[in-house]
């Protein structure tokens, strides 16, 4: 019982239409004008026009109205602020200013891979640009706050996320779900959106998918693919026309036993990839964030000092 699961998020964009194209094309199914929607998790995407990019609002579904009662109860143990209404939730993350929106929602069906079809004679097709894939749900969102502990405060202690692994700069992975994380809380000099991760059904879907948007325009193509240690999700990052990274994923850890799951600590390091290129610095320091720390990385590119 509790939140089980990511509903939505609305997103800031400064180019409405270059983002409903990009989501698009990403693979989401527009339903109505700025409103993108997964296979398996509905509207799981809002695009809203605004001067800066940025994550406005997060949804979370519960099982229940008494669930809504009771995270309610813990917030207001934190001195957070929430404003009911019938089934739905609303408080606002106090660190971050990020809106959190609950509401009373049905689970998201778990993913149901086929077997592969042994009449077929080949396993591996081209690359086909008409060949858009649906992702299944939205998994998880990651995040930088200024004050990351109260971040992650409110969404343990306020919220009921569980920690699953954490990191020696003090960035937590944590879960409302089975899956091994639905949200990262990371340091950051301020509040901004890292990526939020959309799920594949296998490694060689999130290939074929990055490399047909890689095709589609190489100026989309971050970083991939790779597998992460933590987690252990195949990725392929992709960024989208307002900067934010956009991940195609699968194969994510699943916690089946809460009680029994000791949460790591790991280097900073460890979290980036068992395997794959090495990430690129404006994954690492997104230039909208960091412009000297790329503007530095230029230089050096270029030979200047
Ligand atoms: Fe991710």
């Amino acid at each position: 019982m509790g939140i089980h699961c990511i509903t939505h998020v609305e997103l800031a964009v400064p180019d409405l239409d270059a983002g409903r194209d990009f989501y698009r094309e990403f693979g989401l199914d527009e339903v109505s004008p700025g409103e993108l929607a997964t296979a398996r998790g509905g509207r799981q995407l809002r695009l809203d026009r605004a001067s800066k990019r940025g994550l406005v609002e997060l949804g979370l579904g519960v099982d229940a109205g008494l669930d809504i009662s009771r995270l309610q109860a813990r917030l207001s143990a934190l001195d957070a602020v929430s404003q009911r209404d019938g089934d739905t939730l609303r408080v606002v993350e106090p660190a971050t200013g990020l809106r959190v929106w609950l509401t009373v929602a049905p689970r998201i069906p778990p993913l149901t891979t086929k077997p592969r079809d042994l009449s077929e004679q080949r396993g591996a097709r081209r690359v086909d640009p008409r060949d858009r894939p649906t992702p299944g749900k939205l998994g998880h969102v990651v995040i930088a706050s200024s004050d990351a502990p109260s971040t992650q405060r409110f969404f343990v202690e306020g919220l009921g996320f569980r920690v699953s692994d954490r990191l020696a700069n003090g960035a937590a992975f944590l879960r409302c779900s089975r899956d091994h994380h639905n949200l990262l809380v990371q340091p950051g000099p301020r509040y901004f959106l890292h990526h939020m991760a959309w799920e594949l059904p296998d490694v060689d879907t999130v290939g074929r998918a990055g490399m047909r948007m890689t095709n589609l325009n190489p100026d989309h193509h971050t970083w991939g693919l790779g597998r992460h240690l933590i987690g252990s999700n195949y990725f392929w990052y992709l960024r989208d026309p307002a900067g934010n990274f956009a991940e195609y994923y699968s194969d994510m850890d699943v916690i089946q036993d809460d009680d029994n799951w000791q949460a790591g600590d790991h280097r900073v390091r460890d979290s980036f990839m068992s395997w794959g290129p090495p990430p690129p610095m404006e994954f690492l320091f997104p230039p909208d964030v960091f412009p000297n720390t790329n503007e530095m990385q230029r230089g050096r590119a270029s030979g200047a000092t």
